[in-house]
């Protein structure tokens, strides 16, 4: 089997395969997953080592100003897409199924993620709930899945806002996560769930479990790369900001308006003659 020995270190340029995922996990090496929305974030996390990019819904409160996740459609997320696979060459880029665009039927489910696949070149899709009979379809269509269970932002209303879900009802989240292996999903997203349901679930299963807000047990941690850059204004409990590049950015906008306020730029380095 072609996997690499680490997914961060492993000799070969080729990208991260669902493979390589599952053999991580049985090695018992952790991984982390960002999101990203664009060339420049992604060809940076690439290099930085992170074997997965998700093209998140996140996008719609952290690229197009929305309050959640629920307006973004499939023509939004497709360009970023395609601009995060443009952008890496190592990483398994994974789009996020929108809200609307797969909950009807496994038919649009597979309609709407043979256009990612066409349009985007993502080598995945990412799905909210136990639609077990989709990921069943899209897998036998050769378009690997990952599952996404705990708190699914989609589902906001629904749940009454962002809780920590599974405090009562755990086995039901368990129960769902092992259909969703059965049925051939590759990973699933753990959000929002307690530290203790979120190391059963990773113990019962074979395939990796990315946490989010999850604890420290599960197979791969996912930020929001934006929360995890120190962009976002007011992060979520679950986030670590591990730079302030809010303020960084803040200050350099800041330093090039006085600059040209005092006619300090351009210098003669960029004047042409
Ligand atoms: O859309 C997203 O960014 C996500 C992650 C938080 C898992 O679903």
């Amino acid at each position: 089997m072609s996997t690499s020995t680490t997914l961060y270190g492993g000799a070969s340029h080729r990208r991260v395969t669902i493979l390589d995922l599952r053999a991580a996990k049985e090695r018992g090496e952790k991984w982390a997953m960002l999101t990203s929305y664009e060339q420049m974030t992604a060809s940076i996390f690439d290099e930085a080592g992170i074997p997965v990019l998700l093209v998140g819904d996140s996008a719609g409160n952290n690229f197009f100003g929305e309050e959640n996740t629920i307006p973004v459609t499939v023509d939004d997320l497709i360009p970023l897409t395609r601009a995060v696979v443009r952008g890496s060459q190592r990483a398994l880029v994974i789009a996020d199924l929108p809200f609307g665009s797969y909950e009807s039927s496994p038919e649009q489910a597979l309609a709407t993620s043979t256009r990612f696949f066409k349009e985007s070149g993502a080598m995945a899709v990412k799905l909210e709930g136990a639609h077990l009979a989709t990921v069943e379809k899209l897998t036998s269509a050769g378009i690997p899945v990952m599952g996404h269970l705990g708190l699914t932002p989609q589902s906001l209303h629904q749940l009454g806002g962002y809780r920590v879900q599974g405090r009562t009802d755990g086995d039901a989240i368990l129960e769902a996560a092992l259909a969703l292996e059965k049925a051939g999903a590759f990973a699933i997203v753990l959000e929002l769930v307690p530290a203790d349901l979120a190391a059963r679930i990773t113990a019962a299963l074979s395939i990796p479990t990315i946490g989010i807000g999850a604890g420290s047990n599960c197979d791969a941690q996912v930020l929001v790369w934006t929360d995890m850059a120190g962009f976002t204004a007011n992060p979520p409990k679950l986030a670590k900001a591990y730079r302030n590049l809010r303020k960084e950015l803040f200050d350099a906008t800041q330093e090039f308006a006085e600059e040209v306020r005092l006619g300090q730029f351009p210098t003669a380095t960029q004047t042409f003659h």
